[in-house]
């Protein structure tokens, strides 16, 4: 399961098990089952509060993918800035695609 994108509200609802909708709930059983759950979340600056939930989820299994674009292979429009993050995503969950390059020294040159 993918939470994208996820507010620190549902970030909240979700490392403190306290379960208000259904995308809260379903990630609360892919935790209990053992199951991916991957969250991406987008806020900055970060309290302790985002920070504590943050270690809870990880602790609790979760993989926390912030959306945080690289900038390293020099992206030219939205597309490609949107699509840095939805290939992490894919790379997250193992599955194979075209989106964007694996990384390679030489695309910093
Ligand atoms: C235009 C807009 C942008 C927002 N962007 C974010 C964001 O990037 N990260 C975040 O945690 N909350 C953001 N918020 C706040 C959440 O939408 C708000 O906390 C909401 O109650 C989250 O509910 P949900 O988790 O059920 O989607 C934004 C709100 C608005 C109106």
């Amino acid at each position: 399961m993918v939470v994208i994108p996820c507010s620190t509200k549902t970030l909240a609802a979700i490392a403190n098990g306290f379960s208000q909708n259904l995308i809260h709930r379903a990630a609360e059983c892919m935790l209990k089952e053992g199951k991916k759950l991957v969250l991406v979340m987008r806020e900055t600056p970060l309290s302790l509060i985002h920070l504590n939930n943050m270690v809870q989820v990880k602790q609790a299994g979760a993989v926390l993918l912030p959306a945080s674009p690289g900038f390293y292979y020099n992206p030219k429009s939205i597309d490609d800035v949107v699509n840095f993050i939805v290939g992490k995503v894919l790379n997250s969950l193992g599955l194979k695609h075209k989106i964007t390059k694996p990384w390679d020294p030489d695309m910093t040159k």
